[in-house]
Order: structure tokens, then C-alpha cells, then sequence
């Protein structure tokens, strides 16, 4: 496969990941083992899915390269600061059984409504995460959730500008502030849930855009996401689906199409404001 988008920092990344949230033990294993067979080369983990294990264990059997494959994990919001995310990133290793990741996340940012010193949290853990990237451990780090305020309280203190933010995004809610203000600073935005978890896919504006491409749903959810430069994860622990869902490359909406999607009324939102829960 040769689908890439390009980080900031020259690194390249595949365009479509294999998000593994809630896919626990055995299923895990087994589907992200399905999912390297059915080519994907890029996995999102995380420590608080509880599956890290799992992930590494698929990798090490799948009779893929370890370095064929873009690992990401994420940093648990419990253990943010600088010593707190030296511990835990070295704890993601181990869990994984690698000795480098291709990218670390910060799952959540510390919010005003929960942290007096959100801004001095955020910004001593990104420290740590600098400090790992330098070490050559994490090949690339980023952040998770971020919205405007939080980046750009961050990039005050910053020495090393993230490459990626992964946020909810899907049709119905795909939140144009945040992605404008990541393209304005090349910042990679990711999609979770990019199939809004299953719940947006009998919306009638999509069924009817699917027929029109003769794809289905699913499908038109991913390459709109393509379509607007953002890196979709979808999951999924069914074969047929995983397979679908990496089949998107060829789907070429019109602007009038995006459009369409882009104007579609705030539909299937998870209810995880950044500033109002920490996951
Ligand atoms: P399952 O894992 O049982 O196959 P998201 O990526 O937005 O979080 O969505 C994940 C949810 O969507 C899961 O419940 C998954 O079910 C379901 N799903 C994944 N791919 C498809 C697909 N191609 N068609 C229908 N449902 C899907």
C-alpha cells in the first residue's frame, strides 16, 4: 500500500488506521490480526483501552514486520506530568513489547473545569513526551482531543511542535474549528469514531450519497474524512468489515457532496466534550 500522509516532521504515516478501542483479549488479538492480514499497516492503541497487550501480541504473530507497521499508543489521563508520563510511556512498551512506537498521544488534555493548573499539567507532560521522542523511542508524538485553546496554550511552552491530534469526528460532528486551526498549523487531525461508533450510519443523507457511489455508509463516512485530508480509525472485530473499510481509496465525492456531508446537522455526537469530561 502505498497511501500516506506526510507529518510535519517528514515522517510519513498510513492514511488509514485500525482503531482497536473496546476490542478486548481474544477478539482483540484476532482482529487486529484480521486487520494486518486485510492490509493495514497503522494500529491505534492506548493504555487505557486495556489492550496494549493484545495489540502486540497480533503485531509479533501476524508474520508482518515489526517495522512495517505504524504503532500508535496513548498516555493515560490519570498519569499525566513530566515523571508520571517517563513511567507510563515505558510501561506502554512493555505492555506492547516493542522497544519503540511509531507515535504517542496525550489521551486527553487537562481542562479548566477539573484543573486549576490545566495549562502547567499539559505543558509539563508534553516535556516528558519530548524528551521520548528525542530518546528515538516514540518516532513521532502528538495529542488527542486538544481543542484550539488547549493547542494554543501548549504551543506557548513547546519546544517540539505536535504532528497529530486525533478527535471525535465523523459526520454530524466533526468539530471545522479544531481541523481549521490544525491545518492552519500542520497539525495531522485523526478521526475516532469516524463511523460515529455505528449510530450515524442509517442517516438518510448517507444511504442516499452510498447508493449514489455504490459503497456503503461506512465507506462514504471514511473517504469523506479522506477527502478532507483527516486520517480516519475506524474499528471493527468483524472481518467483512475490516475489510470494507480499508476498500476506500477509490471513492471520489464532488465538493458539492462534501458540502452536503459537511452541512448535515449535529447527529450522533459521543457527549465527550474535552472541557467538560476526561476520558
Ligand atoms: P463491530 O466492531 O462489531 O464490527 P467507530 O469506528 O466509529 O468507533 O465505529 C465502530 C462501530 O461501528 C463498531 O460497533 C463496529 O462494529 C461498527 N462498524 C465498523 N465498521 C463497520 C461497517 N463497515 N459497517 C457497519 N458497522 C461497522
Amino acid at each position: 500500500m502505498d497511501h500516506f500522509y506526510t507529518l510535519s516532521n517528514g515522517n510519513s504515516i498510513p492514511k488509514i488506521g485500525f482503531g482497536t478501542w473496546q476490542a478486548k483479549g481474544h477478539a482483540a488479538v484476532a482482529a487486529v490480526k484480521d486487520a494486518l492480514s486485510l492490509g493495514y499497516r497503522h494500529i491505534d492503541t492506548a493504555a487505557s483501552y486495556g489492550n496494549e497487550a493484545e495489540v502486540g501480541q497480533a503485531i509479533s504473530q501476524s508474520g508482518v514486520a515489526r517495522e512495517d507497521v505504524f504503532v500508535c499508543s496513548k498516555l493515560k489521563t490519570t498519569y499525566r506530568g513530566y515523571e508520571n508520563a517517563l513511567t507510563q510511556f515505558e510501561k506502554t512498551l512493555q505492555a506492547l513489547d516493542m522497544d519503540y512506537i511509531d507515535l504517542y498521544l496525550i489521551h486527553w488534555p487537562a481542562n479548566a473545569k477539573m484543573h486549576s493548573d490545566w495549562e502547567q499539567i499539559n505543558s509539563e507532560t508534553w516535556r516528558a513526551f519530548e524528551e521520548i521522542y528525542r530518546a528515538g523511542k516514540a518516532r513521532n508524538i502528538g495529542l488527542s482531543n486538544f481543542l484550539p485553546h488547549h493547542l494554543q496554550s501548549l504551543l506557548k511552552t513547546a519546544e517540539l511542535c505536535p504532528v497529530v491530534n486525533q478527535i471525535e469526528f465523523h459526520p454530524g460532528y466533526f468539530q471545522p474549528d479544531v481541523l481549521a486551526f490544525c491545518q492552519q498549523n500542520d497539525i495531522l487531525v485523526e478521526a475516532w469514531s469516524p463511523l460515529g461508533r455505528g449510530n450515524v450510519l442509517q442517516h438518510r443523507t448517507l444511504v442516499q450519497l452510498a447508493a449514489v457511489h455504490g459503497c456503503t455508509t461506512a465507506q462514504l463516512c471514511l473517504a469523506w474524512a479522506l477527502a478532507k485530508g483527516v486520517l480516519p480509525l475506524p474499528k471493527s472485530v468483524t472481518p467483512d468489515r475490516i475489510r470494507e473499510n480499508i476498500g476506500v481509496y477509490d471513492i471520489q465525492l464532488s465538493s458539492t457532496e462534501l458540502k452536503k456531508i459537511d452541512s448535515m446537522l449535529e447527529f450522533g455526537f459521543s457527549g465527550m466534550h474535552p472541557d467538560e469530561v476526561e476520558f
